[in-house]
């Protein structure tokens, strides 16, 4: 099927309207100087058959008809009497040949009017001829005399000249192709670079992150009096803004990541002060009344678990600001084992059991404290949002490239409507269990930045019964290269 139009290329269209437009300019040339030839010759020709009639009889009176001096060659004619019978008849073919009767009828049927007539005579092809009443010299009385002359030449010159003017035209529309194809793909190269500049742009990941300086138009391509650079000038406009408002962008993102971190840090000191005042206001129990001692518990606890909070929002700062991690080999196992201690000394009706690989060593390049911080989140959430009696297991595995580590337990599970967005900030289930625990709703957001920042995976499958979190980290010997850890902040 054929595309509209308007949906090919530019130069498509510029070429094929040129040479359109130039073959029928030469189309009119050619059919314009075609008809003035052929009318030209065709008067030459009226011409000679006046000049022939004249001479037609001849000197030597009607015995010489059609053999005078100045005759053209293949001039016929015939001398009819007032009965239109022919009384002499001949063909100047420097011998005088007499015509068929055929040819004669031919002849004898143009009318005597004196004007010139296209005829066709037998044998002899296309003719123009003249009768005229007015007797022709030297021929008898009451007679009349009709010549004609072979148009034959006409038509065979008008036919030369368009040959030539066609076989010129179609090389000149072929050139005409060619050449405006190379000029209009030369003048548009520019167009093409200044799409490629917007290309490049529209790859890159403008939607986080410093951008750092765009890719602007080559100067070469931005001179405003060309069409092309008219738009590179303006696109190189725009990218400037654009380049700018990202700027901005990331100068205020980093701004409020900056006050995020201030403040939590800034809020630790005074949180443990309350802390710790209140404490010792409760211990001393002779001077506090039983109501200002659970008061005073409700502060100390609801401060630990702002403390908690603040803990995390600052880890989580610190992290988006995309601070170079430490890059050092940690061994993950031990990591585990303690980590799973830990959580058995925190939480000790729960079942803990810990499956590590007996051969391989898990060894991964990462910051040792950030992923204790991804076990320990990960093992406080299997004791904390989930009954007695649970077990949880935590198991490393190599798999190919990958140290493969899950934290599995046989609770009741995440809720569907919270699975899709557990790892977002304060994403949390509303279970008045896990308020009372201290959550925060941070702690599998820092698991995800921190996993990120490793050019790591993380996921979760939940139902009643099983769920699994699985972290996938690149081990040591993978040589993954430091862009990709660096860019994955
Ligand atoms: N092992 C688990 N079993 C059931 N629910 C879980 C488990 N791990 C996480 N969750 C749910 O995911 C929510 C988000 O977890 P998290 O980001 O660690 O925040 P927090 O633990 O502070 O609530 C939790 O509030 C809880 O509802
Ligand atoms: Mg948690």
């Amino acid at each position: 099927m054929i595309r509209s139009w308007s949906t090919w290329p530019l130069r498509v269209r510029l070429v094929v309207t040129m040479t359109v437009l130039f073959a029928a300019v030469l189309g009119a040339i050619g059919v314009a100087s075609a008809a003035l030839l052929h009318e030209n010759l065709m008067a030459n020709l009226n011409n000679q058959v006046q000049d022939t009639f004249m001479r037609a009889a001849g000197p030597g009176g009607k015995d010489h008809f059609m053999v005078g001096p100045g005759l053209a060659q293949d001039a016929v004619g015939v001398v009819l009497d007032q009965n239109g019978t022919a009384q002499m008849n001949g063909r100047s073919d420097y011998v005088t040949r007499t015509l068929t009767a055929g040819q004669i009828a031919a002849l004898a049927a143009v009318p005597a009017d004196g004007a010139f007539h296209d005829i066709t005579v037998p044998g002899l092809g296309a003719y123009r001829a003249l009768s005229d009443p007015a007797q022709g010299p030297g021929s008898p009385a009451d007679s009349r005399v009709v010549v004609a002359l072979p148009e034959a030449h006409v038509g065979e010159t008008v036919s030369e000249l368009i040959v030539t003017e066609a076989v010129l035209g179609v090389a000149g529309v072929i050139l005409v192709g060619f050449v405006g194809f190379g000029l209009i793909r030369v003048s548009l190269r520019p167009l093409d670079r200044v799409a490629a500049t917007a290309a490049r742009i529209s790859m890159l990941p403008l939607h986080e992150g410093e951008v750092g300086r765009l890719n602007r138009v080559p100067a070469q391509d931005t001179d405003p009096r060309t069409e092309s650079g008219l738009v590179g000038a303006s696109l190189n406009r725009m990218i400037d803004h654009v380049s700018a408002a990202l700027e901005a962008r990331h100068a205020s993102e980093t701004r409020v990541r900056q006050f995020v971190a201030d403040a939590s840090h800034e809020l630790r000191t005074p949180l443990a002060s309350i802390k710790g005042y209140a404490e010792l206001t409760r211990r001393s129990r002779e001077s506090v009344p039983p109501d200002a001692a659970y008061a005073l518990g409700r502060v100390e606890s609801e401060a630990t678990r702002m403390t908690a909070l603040v803990e995390d929002l600052l880890l989580l700062a610190r992290l988006d600001a995309g601070r170079p991690l430490e890059r050092e080999p940690v061994d993950l196992a031990p990591l585990v084992v303690d980590a799973v201690r830990d959580a058995h000394a925190a939480v000790p009706d729960h079942r803990w059991e810990v499956r590590l690989p007996e051969d391989a060593a898990a060894e991964v390049v990462g910051d040792e404290n950030r992923l204790r911080q991804v076990l320990v989140n990960l093992l406080a959430n299997a004791g904390k949002h989930t009954p007695a009696g649970t077990t949880v297991t935590a198991s490393l595995t190599c798999e190919d490239r990958w140290a493969v580590l899950a934290v599995a337990d046989d609770g009741p599970g995440i809720p569907q409507e919270l699975l899709p967005t557990v790892f977002e900030r304060f994403a949390r289930g509303d279970g008045s269990r896990s308020r009372k625990a201290g959550s925060t709703g941070l702690g599998l957001a820092i698991v995800a930045a921190v996993v990120a920042s490793h050019g790591g995976q993380v996921w979760v499958t939940s139902e009643p019964g099983e769920t699994v979190f699985t972290v996938r980290l690149p081990l040591e010997t993978s040589a993954l290269p430091a862009v990709a850890v660096a860019a994955t902040s």
